[in-house]
This record gives C-alpha cells, structure tokens and sequence, in this order.
C-alpha cells in the first residue's frame, strides 16, 4: 500500500494508547511520518510531551499528547471528549505487557484484575467508541497488540496469556464484521522485544542471549499488514514459534510457555 493510499484509508488522526516508548513509540513515530496526526496516550507526561514535540518538528503533524491511565473507568470517555472534533481513521492499542513472572497467588487479586482491565476492557471500550465512528464511515484500521504467548496458558504469566488471547479473538471476531464494511482490523501478535518497559523489569530480553526483536521491525509489520487480519505474527521466528506451539498438544505448549516464562527473568525451574 502506498503512504497516500495508507494515509487516505486510516487518516487524519491515529490514536496510540501506549504511545511513549517501545512498540507504541515505533508506531506513533511510523504513523507521523505517513503524515498521519497522533492523539499520544500515556500515563507519564513527560515522555509524551517531549515525543509529541518531536514528532511535530520532524514530521509536520499535529498531536494531542493526552496524560492518563488506560485503566481508569472514565478513560474513554476522556478519549472520547478529547476526539470529538477530528476523524480518527486508526487505533493501535498498543499499551498491555506484563512486567515480572509471578504465581498466580504470590500476588494481590488486584494485579490481575488491573491487567484485565489493561488489557481486556480497554480494547473493548476504544474499538466500540472508535470502531463504531469507523463502521459509519465505511474506512479505517485497528491494531491490537497481543503475544506469542496469547497461544497457551502459561505459569507465571496466567492471566497475561488469557487477555492476550482475548485480545486475539476480539481481534478476530470484529476483523470478520468490519473487514466487509470497510474497515481493517488485525491482532499484532509480537515475541519477546527489547522495550524499555520490559529493561526494567529485570527481563533478559536484549542481551546477547535473548535479543528479542527491535520494536520497530514489529510496528513496521503490523503497519504493512494492518489490511491482511485478522492475525500476523510479527517476525520469521516467531511465526515459526506460534505455527509450531498451536500444533502441539496442549499441555506440552504450556510447558514450553510456562518454562519460557521463567528462562526470560532468569528464574530457576520449578519441582
Ligand atoms: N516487549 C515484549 O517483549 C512484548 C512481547 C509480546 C507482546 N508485547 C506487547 O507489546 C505491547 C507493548 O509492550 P511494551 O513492552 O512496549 O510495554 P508496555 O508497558 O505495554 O507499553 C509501554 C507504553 O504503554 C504505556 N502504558 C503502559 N501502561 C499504561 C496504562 N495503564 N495506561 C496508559 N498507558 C500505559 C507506557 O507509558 P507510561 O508508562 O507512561 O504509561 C508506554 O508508552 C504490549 O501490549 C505487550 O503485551 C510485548
């Protein structure tokens, strides 16, 4: 596709809920240089403010750099409020990973319910409000970013495996609506990438053992193939991961996932 077919399918505005680093920084910054305006969502200001400015200087687009937690209740309505007088043509959701391999009861409730919302109801909520803007006008994309491990259950990471593969099928299942109204939809299903938020999290993946991919390489394929859903598996060894996890039995795959988990933080097995 073209950058002015690109441009004309999901423009003027895209939304990233994610925005400030990592994947979501790869888009916001692939998305402007399609000259595409960007509503910039986060929850630490900074970050997004110095990556708004940036993006306006190089690029000659317009943002809206909008400070909040995906996970609060009135999010999107805020988001809502805050767009009700552009046309968002695209929405990568793209904010969601989880940062540390814990057992399911070693931690409150509370952090898996954040991550269903997180990952769960936020889609949910911005590809109703923004995907039903889309279906009247008959164009438009939605990204949602998932994982390899959206592909099995797995220990440690359990409830993070569940809403990625949520995130999969609504992915999915709107993909089968949308797709014939004129609307693209596609579930990004990302491996292990060197993100600053998983640095932080103590997380193996950028060392020489466990690269992981570079996040731009995953935003630059969910971009090239947001019109070919409803699911693409972002880089070669990855695709060949998830095509072989699927065709295993199911408890094997959660053994492989379940002792991914722990190889990534450099935990030791379990009895
Ligand atoms: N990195 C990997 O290895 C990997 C592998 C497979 C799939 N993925 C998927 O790729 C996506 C991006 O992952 P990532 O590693 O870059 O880390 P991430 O923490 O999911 O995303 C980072 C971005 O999201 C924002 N963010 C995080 N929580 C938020 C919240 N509650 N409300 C608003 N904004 C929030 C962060 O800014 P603030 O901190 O300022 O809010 C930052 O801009 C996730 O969906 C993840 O599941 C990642």
């Amino acid at each position: 596709m073209s950058t002015t077919e690109f441009t004309s399918n999901y423009g003027p505005w895209a939304v990233v809920a994610g925005a400030s680093e990592g994947i979501g920084e790869s888009f916001s910054r692939q998305i402007a240089a399609a000259g595409i305006n960007l509503v910039l969502v986060a929850r630490r200001p900074d970050p997004l403010t110095a990556l708004a400015t940036s993006l306006e200087s190089e690029f000659q687009i317009q943002t809206r750099p909008i400070a909040l937690d995906l996970t609060d209740d009135d999010m999107c309505d805020r988001l809502a409020e805050a767009t009700a007088d552009i046309e968002v043509g695209l929405v990568v959701y793209n904010a969601g990973a989880t940062h540390g391999a814990v057992r399911f009861h070693d931690e409150p409730v509370e952090k898996s319910l954040g991550l269903v919302r997180l990952n769960c109801t936020g889609p949910v909520q911005l590809t109703h409000h923004f995907g039903g803007l889309m279906r009247e006008r008959g164009r438009g994309g939605i990204i949602l970013l998932s994982s390899v491990s959206s592909v099995s259950g797995s220990a440690r990471t359990a409830t993070y495996s569940a809403t990625k593969a949520f995130d999969v099928n609504l992915a999915e299942g709107l993909w089968a609506e949308l797709k014939p109204l004129g609307v693209d939809v596609l579930a990004l299903v990302a491996g292990a990438t060197h993100t600053p938020a998983m640095e932080r999290s103590g997380a193996l993946i950028g060392s020489a053992e466990f690269p992981g991919m570079d996040p731009n390489d995953v935003a630059r394929e969910g971009l090239a193939n947001l019109a070919n859903g409803p699911t693409w598996v972002a880089g070669d060894q990855n695709r060949a991961t998830y095509d072989m996890l699927r065709a295993l039995p199911k408890k094997d795959a959660v053994g492989f996932m379940s002792a991914g988990a722990r190889t990534i933080y450099g935990l030791p097995d379990e009895p």
